[in-house]
C-alpha cells in the first residue's frame, strides 16, 4: 500500500481502526492466494487464541518468487555484496532465484523434510543463506535462523526445544577479518542433538571441515541431483512459517513463532508502505538474516512485493570505514535501512570516509532496534541523506513481525528519535503500574498494543502458557511490549527503552538472566548480577557484578575466564563490557536483587539510590560503589 499524504495517512488510519477487518483484507487481496479466507480474523489476548485469514490456502513462495517471474523474471531479486570488496558481486534475478529455490527444496524433500518439519540454518550471509530459507517455506518446512554469532550450546539448545530433524550450515563464515567456523561449532553442538538426521554443509570459506559419514552432505552435490522445479506446498494461513528464538527476562531464550498469512501480508505492507519503494529501486537493509529485521526486510517482505533487496555479507567498517558507504555507492542504493549502533560507530570515523562517496542515489533512510540519539539521527540526515531524505525510525520486534510504529517515508513529518505514529492498522496505547490506559497527550507508561495485527505473533514454541505470561498476562487484554514510551504533545511516540531485564546490546536484545546463567557457570563464581548500562556506539553495554571469591592475583585473567565461558554457553555477542568482582549484592530481605541500585551505580550515578536501609547488608553498597569507580 502506498499513502501519499498525511491527510490520506490520517484518513487510512482512522478506517483502520473502525473497520479492521475490512482494512486488512483489503491489503491480504493484494497477494495470491490459492482459496481465499473464510474469516478475516478470530483472537482472544486472554488464552491468546489469534486467527487471521482463517481458510486461507497458500504458499509464501508463490507471493515472494513464482508470481513475479512473468512481468519480472529477469528483474533482479537479490543482489550479493562480498565481505571482501575485490570480489564480485553476485545477481541473483527473481528466475534464477525461483530456480535455486526449487532444486535446494527438492534437496530437502530428498532428505525426508515434510511440511511441519522443523529445519535449523546456521549459515553466513551468503545468497544460498536466502535459498535455503525460502526453500523450506517452499515445502512448509518450518525455519529456525541462528545468528551465526551464537555458540554451540546456544544451538543445541535451539536445535532440542523445536526437535530439528536437518541442518543447514556452511564451511565457515567472513564477518570484516575474522572467520567463523561455522561447521566446527555445528559439529559441537549436534553432539547433543538426537533429532538431527542430516546437515547439509555449503562451501564457502574452505575451511576444512570434518564430513560425518551417513550425516554430513555437501550443498554443491545435493543440488545437482534434483529437478529444477517444484511444486509450492499448499499451506493453511495460520500453518507456522517459522521460528525466531529471542530473549525475555527468564534464563531461556523462547521460539517465537509466526504462521504463513498474517505474516506474509505483514511484511508486506509495511515494506512497500514505511519506505515507499518505487519499481526498479534497490533495498539495502544492513542486518543479518538470524534476526526479525532479516526475516522480514531482507527476504520476505521486500521479495513479496517484487523488489530487489541488496543482501551484504561483511560489515560497515571492514576492510575500511568507508566500506557501508561504498557499497551504497557501487550498488546505487535507494533505500538504506540500519541500525543506530552501526550510524555511532561510523560517526566516530569523523566525515571523510562518508563525504567521499557518492551516496546520490539515497531517496529514504530507515533506523531499527533500539532508541536513536539525537546526534546519531542528525549526522545520519545531514551527512548520509543530505538533508533530502526522509529517516523512518522504525519501532516494532521479533514479537511483532514487522514495523509497528514508523514514520511513513515523505508523509509523517520525523521529529528526530521518535518512531513517531502508528502505521494503519497498529493500535497502541500507553499504561501505568496498574494497567490503566493513560488518554491524552503528553504523557508515558509502559507501550502495549490493544488490537490484533497480522504479523504478531502466535505462540512460543512448545510452550504457549509462556506466551500467554510473558505477553498477554501483565495487563489484561493487551499486548505487553516490555518497552517504556512516552507520548509527547503532538501525540508522537517516543520509545524510552525496554522496562523488562532485558538489555540492547547493538540493536541485539540479550536477557540479563541469560548472562548470569553463564557467568554463574564458571566453577570460581558464586553469584552475579548483570545490567545495562548506556554505552556511546551499542546503545547499552553489560555490566557484570560478579561474586568470584578467589580471584587469580592478576584480576584480568579471571575476567577473561569469564568472558571465555560466556562466550561458550551464549556467544560473543553476550560477552560483559565491564566486570566487577565484588564480595556481595544488594539485596532486599527476602533475597531479591535490587537491579535499580546495579543499574545506577553501572550508569555512574550513586547521588539519587532510594533507600537502602532495608536491605540484608547495606554496607555492600558503599563496597560496589568503591570498586566501581576504580574500574
Ligand atoms: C527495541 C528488532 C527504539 C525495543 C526489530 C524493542 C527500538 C526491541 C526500536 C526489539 C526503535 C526496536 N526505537 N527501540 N526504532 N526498534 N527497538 O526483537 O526495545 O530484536 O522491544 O526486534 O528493540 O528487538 P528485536
Amino acid at each position: 500500500m502506498q499513502i501519499n499524504s498525511f491527510d490520506e495517512y490520517q484518513k487510512v488510519y482512522k478506517q483502520s481502526v473502525e473497520q479492521p477487518e475490512e482494512f486488512w483484507a483489503g491489503i491480504a487481496d493484494t497477494f495470491k492466494w490459492r482459496k481465499k479466507w473464510d474469516k478475516v480474523l478470530s483472537w482472544n489476548f486472554s488464552e491468546p487464541n489469534i486467527k487471521w485469514f482463517e481458510g486461507g490456502k497458500l504458499n509464501i513462495t508463490e507471493n515472494c518468487l513464482d508470481r513475479h517471474l512473468e512481468k519480472n523474471g529477469d528483474k533482479p531479486a537479490i543482489i550479493w555484496e562480498s565481505n571482501d570488496p575485490e570480489k564480485d558481486s553476485v545477481t541473483l534475478t527473481y528466475k534464477i532465484l525461483h530456480e535455486q529455490v526449487c532444486r535446494f527444496a527438492n534437496v530437502l524433500k530428498k532428505n525426508h523434510v515434510k511440511k511441519g518439519d522443523r529445519v535449523c540454518i546456521y549459515m553466513p550471509m551468503v545468497p544460498e543463506l536466502a535459498v535455503a530459507v525460502l526453500a523450506c517455506a517452499r515445502i512448509g518446512a518450518v525455519h529456525s535462523v541462528v545468528f551465526g554469532g551464537f555458540s554451540a550450546k546456544s544451538i543445541a539448545d535451539r536445535i532440542n526445544d523445536a526437535q530439528c530433524k536437518l541442518v543447514i550450515t556452511a564451511d565457515g563464515a567472513f564477518r570484516g577479518a575474522k572467520q567463523i567456523q561455522l561447521k566446527e561449532v555445528i559439529d559441537d553442538a549436534l553432539i547433543g542433538c538426537p533429532s538431527v538426521e542430516k546437515v547439509i554443509v555449503l562451501t564457502h570459506t574452505r575451511t576444512p571441515v570434518s564430513m560425518l559419514k551417513g550425516r554430513d552432505l555437501w550443498f554443491e552435490d545435493e543440488i545437482k541431483l534434483v529437478d529444477t522445479y517444484c511444486p509450492a506446498e499448499e499451506m493453511d494461513a495460520e500453518d507456522m512459517l517459522f521460528i525466531l528464538y529471542t530473549s525475555g527476562s527468564t534464563g531461556k531464550p523462547k521460539g517465537v513463532v509466526h504462521t504463513v498469512g498474517g505474516y506474509m501480508v505483514y511484511a508486506g505492507y509495511t515494506f512497500s508502505t514505511a519506505f515507499n519503494y518505487q519499481p526498479d529501486e534497490i533495498f539495502f537493509c544492513t542486518a543479518d538474516i538470524g534476526w526479525i529485521t532479516g526475516h522480514s526486510y531482507i527476504v520476505y517482505g521486500p521479495l513479496s512485493q517484487g523488489a530487489t533487496t541488496l543482501m551484504f555479507e561483511g560489515v560497515p567498517t571492514y576492510p575500511t570505514p568507508a566500506r557501508l558507504w561504498e557499497v551504497v555507492d557501487k550498488h546505487k542504493v535507494n533505500i538504506l535501512y540500519t541500525a543506530p549502533t552501526a550510524i555511532r560507530s561510523l560517526m566516530g570515523f569523523g566525515n571523510e570516509p562518508v563525504d567521499g562517496a557518492d551516496l546520490s542515489s539515497l531517496r529514504v533512510l530507515g533506523s531499527v532496534g533500539e532508541p536513536i540519539n539525537e546526534e546519531a539521527w542528525h549526522w545520519f540526515d545531514e551527512h548520509v541523506g543530505k538533508k533530502k531524505c526522509p529517516i523512518v525510525d522504525t519501532w516494532w520486534q521479533t514479537e511483532t513481525g514487522g514495523l509497528m510504529i514508523s514514520p511513513i517515508a515523505f508523509v509523517t513529518p520525523t521529529k528526530p528519535s521518535y518512531a513517531t505514529l502508528p502505521l494503519p492498522g497498529v493500535q497502541p496505547v500507553l499504561v501505568d503500574e496498574q494497567g490503566n490506559i493513560i488518554e491524552g497527550n503528553d504523557v508515558s507508561g509502559n507501550l502495549c498494543i490493544k488490537f490484533p495485527w497480522p504479523g504478531m505473533l502466535r505462540t512460543t514454541y512448545g510452550d504457549h502458557e509462556r506466551c500467554k505470561l510473558t505477553y498477554f498476562s501483565t495487563y489484561e487484554n493487551l499486548y505487553f511490549t516490555g518497552d517504556g514510551c512516552l507520548r509527547d504533545a503532538d501525540g508522537y511516540y517516543k520509545i524510552t527503552g525496554r522496562v523488562d531485564d532485558v538489555i540492547n546490546v547493538s540493536g541485539h536484545r540479550i536477557g540479563t538472566a541469560e548472562v548470569e546463567n553463564a557467568i554463574n557457570m564458571h566453577a570460581g563464581v558464586v553469584e552475579s548480577a548483570v545490567v545495562g548500562y548506556p554505552h556511546d556506539v551499542k546503545g547499552q553495554g553489560i555490566y557484570a557484578f560478579v561474586i568470584f571469591p578467589n580471584p587469580h592475583s592478576d584480576a584480568d585473567l579471571s575476567r577473561k575466564d569469564i568472558l571465555q565461558t560466556v562466550t561458550r554457553v551464549i556467544g560473543a555477542i553476550a560477552k560483559p563490557d565491564k566486570i566487577l568482582f565484588v564480595s556481595g549484592l544488594p539485596k532486599t530481605r527476602s533475597g531479591k536483587i535490587m537491579r535499580r541500585i546495579l543499574r545506577k551505580i553501572a550508569e555512574g550515578d550513586t547521588s539519587n539510590l532510594g533507600d537502602i536501609s532495608t536491605l540484608q547488608d547495606p554496607g555492600v553498597v558503599d563496597e560496589i560503589i568503591d570498586k566501581a569507580r576504580q574500574l
